[in-house]
């Protein structure tokens, strides 16, 4: 197993990735084990690459089988749900630290292929991307829709994020979540 960052040759791969878990393509005997909302293009996926260094991928026998995202604020404002997030950011404490979209920055989406799930892979690539991210941002938000029971046990219970609010967008119920980027996942 690799971790590494994505370059513009993987982009092909990790879109297949993606919309073998994207809601609007995913298998329906698959959504019970979490979805993906957001939808990407090439376009955004190259700057996410480019302009953020913001995409990590793993690799096993040659081939992506998960994918992290994570970028500054600035790269998300294109969606209305991290708007809506921006806007709050001051309203968020963490660690007794106000959150601001110069100390913090968003992960997610992130995807593992049903190959590999309940194995180290999300471990290892959660814990390459923290590291990378933490040259730039003391604090990881997040956010985990709460029909998504198996991303908050993976996250909360198996990585160790904290839940720092709750709140409702588009008639959807999340949690929002923080991580302390310095610290090495246990
Ligand atoms: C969410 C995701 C990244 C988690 O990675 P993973 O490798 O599946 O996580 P793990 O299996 O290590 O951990 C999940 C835990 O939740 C448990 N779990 C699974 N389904 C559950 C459910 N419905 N309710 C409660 N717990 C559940 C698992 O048993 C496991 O715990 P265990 O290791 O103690 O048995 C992966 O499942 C995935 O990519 N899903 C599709 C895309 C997605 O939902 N991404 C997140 C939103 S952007």
């Amino acid at each position: 197993m690799e971790c590494r960052l994505a370059t513009l040759n993987d982009i092909d791969e990790i879109l297949k990735l993606h919309s073998r878990y994207q809601v609007d393509t995913i298998n329906e005997e698959d959504k019970k084990d979490g979805f993906i909302t957001t939808a990407f293009t090439k376009e955004q996926l190259t700057s996410l690459i480019k302009d953020e260094k913001g995409l990590f991928i793993a690799k096993k026998d040659g081939n992506i089988v998960a994918y992290v995202m994570a970028a500054s604020w600035a790269y998300w404002s294109a969606w209305p749900m991290f708007v809506h997030m921006i806007k709050d950011l001051s309203n968020v404490k963490f660690q007794g630290v106000t959150l601001s979209v110069d100390n913090s920055y968003q992960y997610g989406p992130v995807c593992v292929d049903k190959s590999v799930r309940g194995t180290d892979v999300l471990k290892l690539i959660f814990d390459f991307a923290r590291k990378e991210m933490n040259k730039r941002y003391p604090i990881l938000v997040t956010f985990i829709n709460k029909i998504n029971p198996r991303s908050y046990e993976a996250h909360t219970r198996k990585l160790g994020l904290e839940v720092v609010k709750e709140f409702q967008f588009n008639n959807n119920n999340y949690y929002e979540l923080c991580y302390d980027t310095s610290k090495a996942v246990n």
